[in-house]
């Protein structure tokens, strides 16, 4: 009897010394992004990102688009050089790091696949834990890197080249996705409507640009839909049939109107984003608003969101530039948070390309 309580003693003591020793450990996480035309590494220590490496690719600009067997080979030739580039940056040497993420998913499969295989290997030479990150879950999760965020509940318009979403984020693993487009993402408007202007891929920056120097004078056919779901088909395509008309009375309609048409363009997709945003706001009562993804980084919807939030007494949460494009400091936060929670993954996972955020779509 003697003896077992003895082993029962030595085993509290063993497991305390195990946590004692895990919880004065740095938590320290190499995070991989690479879901589309963005190569991206970073490194978080307890939290604190210590460096945000992207390094974009310029390779697809004159197909008008991102070419997936292009942008895997791409990040399979940057990959080594941008991961290093990270941890020295952060002054960080492999052996000190406690584990490595990596998104799995949504994006282009050859991408992420570069990332997770990366990753993985990576991973196993230094016998570390993995972690897989959801994109659109850690675009989110980008408002925690810096300091005001937001209040949990708060409501998250994630608008991106892929995805255009209203989120309730109760916590920061629990989301629900209460709306979505239905067809072409805001960013994917942005980007298709700029290439039919003769605008190089991705428009949505250039569009931005020319749009503070133009007036919203022309404007098309706004989307009528039910609930908090989003369409820009119809608008995109009003856009192409104005343009034919115009440039069959005036070959030079676009060069004459070019600001003018990123501004109304720019006025007619925030108006269409805003309304179903105000109306989930509404809906569910909530006054902390944040925007999050490549669109956010938008001038006119920044500057329309403040000003919708200061008439509606609402707190606006807009994070810096860097994380609002693709970048792997929203990836390693958001792997922080799933470090704490123990959330690793095992090492058969694969790369998801429809990946939904976690909870169901209300
Ligand atoms: O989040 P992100 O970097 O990548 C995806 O996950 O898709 O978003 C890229 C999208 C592109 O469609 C790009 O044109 C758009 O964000 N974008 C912008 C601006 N900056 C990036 N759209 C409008 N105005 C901007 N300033
Ligand atoms: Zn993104």
């Amino acid at each position: 009897m003697a003896i077992r309580n003895q082993i029962i003693l030595q085993n509290i003591i063993e497991t305390q010394i195990c946590v004692m020793t895990e919880s004065n450990r740095d938590i320290v996480i190499l995070a991989i992004e690479s879901s589309c035309d963005d190569t991206a590494a970073a490194v978080i220590k307890n939290g604190l990102l210590l460096s945000n490496v992207v390094s974009s690719q310029l390779e697809h600009q004159q197909y008008g688009g991102v070419v997936p067997e292009i942008a895997s080979r791409a990040h399979d030739g940057k990959i080594l050089t941008v991961v290093q580039k990270a941890l020295d940056q952060a002054g960080i040497t492999k052996e000190s790091l406690s584990a490595v993420a990596f998104t799995t998913g949504p994006g282009l499969m050859g991408s992420l696949l570069v990332g997770v295989s990366f990753g993985k290997a990576f991973a196993l030479g230094l016998s570390l834990p993995i972690i897989q990150v959801n994109h659109m879950e850690a675009h989110i999760l980008a408002h925690f890197i810096e300091n005001p965020s937001p209040k949990f509940p708060f409501l998250c318009l994630t608008v991106s080249g892929g995805h255009t979403q209203i989120v309730l984020v109760n916590s920061v693993d629990d989301m629900t996705v209460l709306g979505k487009t239905i067809d072409d993402a805001a960013g994917e408007a942005f980007d298709k409507i700029g290439k039919m202007l003769g605008l190089a891929y991705p428009a949505g920056p250039v569009m931005d640009r020319l749009a503070q120097k133009g007036e919203p004078i022309f404007q098309f056919a706004k989307p009528n839909i039910e609930g908090l779901d989003y369409s820009f088909s119809g608008f995109k395509t009003s856009v192409l049939y104005f343009l034919k008309n115009k440039l069959k009375e005036n070959p030079k309609f676009i060069e004459k109107n070019l600001n003018d048409l990123c501004r109304s363009v720019q006025e007619n997709i925030v108006e269409i984003l805003l309304q179903k945003l105000t109306k989930a706001a509404k809906l569910h009562k909530i006054k902390e608003i944040a925007i999050a993804g490549g669109v956010a980084a938008n001038s006119g919807l920044k500057t329309a969101l403040q000003a919708k939030g200061e008439q509606l007494g609402w707190n606006v949460y807009i994070p810096k530039m860097a994380y609002c494009t693709d970048n792997a400091g929203m990836i390693a936060m958001a792997a922080h948070f799933k470090y704490l929670k123990e959330d690793f993954c095992a090492f058969d996972v694969r790369p998801d390309v429809r990946m939904s955020v976690k909870s169901n779509i209300i």
